[in-house]
Parts: C-alpha cells; structure tokens; sequence
C-alpha cells in the first residue's frame, strides 16, 4: 500500500460478503467504514446485532467500541478511504438476467467522494468486462477533479456463508486488477487480509474464473440430481451409489442431490455465464440444461413425497423441515424450498414448514416440530434442528439431505 494514506477501508454493502470483510480487516489492523444503503440494517449493526450468522454480536460489538468498524448511510465517508470495496448485490432482473442497477447505484454512490491514489476493488459477482465497461466508466466520469490517479481491480468474493473450515483468511483471493500498479496495490491489500492472493492477468479473469467456479457446481449438482431420479425409478440408492463412485480416488467429486440450488450465488451466477455467452453469439446449452433440471427438482420431490401418503388423502399434511437454501444459515433468498412449497400446495396439500433459523418466511411463521402431519420433507438439515421425536413419532419422511441414512422410516432422496 501506499505509505502515506492511512489504512482506511470503505465497505460498500454490508451483507453477507462485506460483513465479514469489515471484521477480517480489522484483524488484519484495518479501519473499516462500512457503507450501506439501507438505513435499517445500519443501525442495527451500529447497535451491535449481526444480520449475519457469520459474524457474532460479540464481534460486532467489540469492533464498535474500540472504534475501528463503523456502519454509515452517508457516501461521503468514502472520502477518508484508501481502500474502497464494493460488495452489493449482483440479481437478476424479471427476464433472468444479469441486473447491475445495484452496483451502478453503489458506483455512483462511491464516485464523487473517491481521494486520489485510491485502490477500488469489486468483490461483487459479475461477467467478465463489469469493472472495466460499467464500474471504471462512472468513475472515471464522477470522480472530484483533485483525484486524477485511481487504481482498480475485481477481487470476487469466495466466502461461503456458514461454513466453519473456509474464511476470508485462509481462501485464496483472485485479483484481475487493469494494470500494474494496480495489481500491486490489489496484491498488497489482500496479502493483509489473506494468507493467499493470486493475481491474474487481467479483471476478465478474475471475472470469467469466478463464473467458472459457481457453473461447476450448478452442473454437478444437476447432473446428481438427474442421477438420482434414474436411481430411484431402478430401485437403487443414490447415495450409495454415490459413495461407492468416491472410493475412486482421482477423476470423480462427489456432489449430492437435493430438493434443488438457491442463494445468490448457485442459482444466479450461472446465469450471467449464459447471457455473456450470448453477447458474443456463443451458447451455453450444457447450463442452460443444467439450470431446468435444477429448477424442475422442487416438482419431481413434491411428487416423490406424495407419492408416500396414502393416495386416498387428497389433502395430506405436509411439513417441510428446513427452508433456508443450506444449514447453518438463515438465508432463504432463491430457496428452493418456495417451489417446493408451491408445488405441493397445487396438488392439494396442507403445507407447512419448521426451521430453527428462520423466523419468518412468504408471510408465514415456522411452526413447532411437533406439527401434526402426514409427511415431512427433510429439505435442509439445520444444525440446531432435533428429528428425534418426530423419528419416534414414526412420521415419514423424505429426506433430501442424506442426514437420515438407514434411519427406519426414513425414505431417502
Ligand atoms: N452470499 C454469498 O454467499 C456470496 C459469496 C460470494 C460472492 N457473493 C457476491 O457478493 C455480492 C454481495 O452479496 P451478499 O450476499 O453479501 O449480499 P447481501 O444482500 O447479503 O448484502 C448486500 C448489502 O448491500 C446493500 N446494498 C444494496 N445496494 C446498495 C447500494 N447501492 N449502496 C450501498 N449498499 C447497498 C444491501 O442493503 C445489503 O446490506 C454479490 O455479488 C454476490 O453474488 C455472495
């Protein structure tokens, strides 16, 4: 870093991926300001609640006091910055394509208070040419006349949300940064944060890597998905099948079926993929196939549940167990568990759904474990979430998580 601008970190979007950011820059000697749009979610985190599972209040709480992290609706604040990194969310807009009005607005947001020298990072998931056709162009045309030397680079976040082995530390970091200087700059910051930072040669990079990463998954969760109705029409277990296809120990991951894909990352990212294809009149048929097969699983386990109950119930008690898209979160963005829920519904069923993580879900509340019902599909296995009664209770179920193997009663995927 440039010696002799403070290490000031500006954060803009305080979720999921800036949240913990802010807190691996503090550790790392960082002062973090960390920015967002949303007045509410500021002032809960200036309070010392964590929207986060990542990040416990206590943390927050000790990063306020000692005075090193505090959370601003006010742009003007990323003036005090040496760092500035955008980490918004990338949607898609009602035609399934890529939507950037979000990181445009923070771009926008961020342009006229940039110092000069500063290094702006995008964290934000996105297709190759973001940062250098959207993010560079607004600031370039935004920043204060006293900042003629800004350095830019795209460093797409990894943090997977929940997950107790893989952090912000010891993930290694991508860097595409435009040009020398700025990679030297990118590298130095996030060789501060982590114990590894890759730099590659241009933001495209970084940019069509990351794609590349959460595309890999999206394909072999589909293809497993596929697997597993041909399974089950033949009468075999996946899993073991699965399992019996790890022991070869090079060529083969094993990934394991589900009630579907969802998050904002799985669901969405293989999405910009295909529509950058398009802009360049190449086709991504292989994800194309890969997304309805995922999109359609929800349908295929309300009829593999339905299936269970008695058919002369026509309108069986349905409890869906688990509606955040993976445990250990409460996050219920692109669930796979709304379809399910609607797909279940249109059948007939009396649906309702118990999650210890999620307080409320499309107007409705969680109920009680003890719900009265005909079937219950395991679709997420929180790690707070207790089955026993309901094992004991001889319910059926279906589980889709693979966490009830051998269980009596217990139907697996
Ligand atoms: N969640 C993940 O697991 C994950 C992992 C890797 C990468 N990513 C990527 O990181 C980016 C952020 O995702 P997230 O999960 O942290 O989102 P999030 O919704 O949890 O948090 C984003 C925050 O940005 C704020 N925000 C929105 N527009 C803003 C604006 N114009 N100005 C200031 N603040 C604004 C929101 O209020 C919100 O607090 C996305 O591009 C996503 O694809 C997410």
């Amino acid at each position: 870093m440039n010696s002799q601008k403070p290490k000031i970190l500006a954060i803009i979007g305080q979720g999921y991926v800036g949240l913990p950011l802010a807190i691996a820059a503090v550790d790392a000697g960082w002062s973090v300001i960390g920015v967002d749009n949303h007045s509410g979610k500021v002032a809960q985190i200036n309070s010392g609640s964590s929207p986060v599972e990542d990040i416990s209040d206590a943390q927050l709480k000790l990063v306020i006091s000692t005075g090193v992290y505090e959370a601003t609706t006010d742009f003007s604040r990323t003036a005090e910055a040496s760092v500035i990194a955008i980490c918004v969310p990338t949607p898609l807009d009602e035609k399934r394509e890529p939507d950037l009005s979000l990181l445009r607005s923070a771009t926008n947001g961020i342009a006229p208070y940039i110092s000069d020298e500063t290094l702006v990072v995008s964290e934000s998931t996105s297709y190759p040419g973001t940062l250098r056709e959207v993010i560079i162009p607004i600031i370039d045309s935004l920043k204060p006349a006293t900042s003629p030397t800004i350095y830019f680079a795209s460093a797409p976040e990894r943090v997977n949300p929940g997950d107790p082995l893989w952090n912000q530390k010891n993930t290694p970091r991508l860097i595409g940064a435009i040009d020398d200087k700025s990679k030297e700059k990118a590298h130095a910051f996030y060789s501060s944060l982590c114990d590894v930072a890759i730099a590659v040669s241009t933001p495209e990079v970084a940019e069509a890597a990351k794609l590349l990463e959460n595309t890999f998954r999206l394909v072999n969760i589909a293809l497993v998905n596929e697997f597993t109705q041909i399974c089950a029409a033949n009468g075999l277990n996946v899993h073991e099948v699965i399992d019996a296809a790890s022991s070869k120990p090079y060529g083969f991951m094993p990934f394991r079926p589900g009630v579907g894909v969802g998050g904002h990352c799985i669901p969405v990212d293989p999405l910009y993929l295909t529509w950058w294809a398009r802009q360049s009149g190449s086709k991504a048929e292989f994800v194309e196939a890969a997304d309805v097969i995922n999109l359609e699983m929800p349908k295929y386990v309300a009829e593999r549940a339905l299936s269970m109950v008695n058919s002369a119930n026509k309108s069986p008690k349905v409890l869906i167990l688990g509606v955040a898209y993976k445990p250990g979160v409460g996050d219920v963005r692109e669930t796979p568990a709304s379809e399910l829920r609607n797909q279940l519904v249109s059948k007939g069923a009396d649906v309702a759904w118990h999650d210890p993580l999620v307080v409320e879900w499309n107007g409705s509340r969680s109920v009680g474990i003890d719900w009265p019902c005909d079937i219950a599909i395991l679709a997420t296995r929180q790690p707070s979430m207790n089955l026993d009664q309901l094992i004991s209770r001889g319910v059926l179920i279906l589980d889709c998580t693979n966490s009830l193997n051998g269980v009596p009663g217990v139907t697996s995927l």
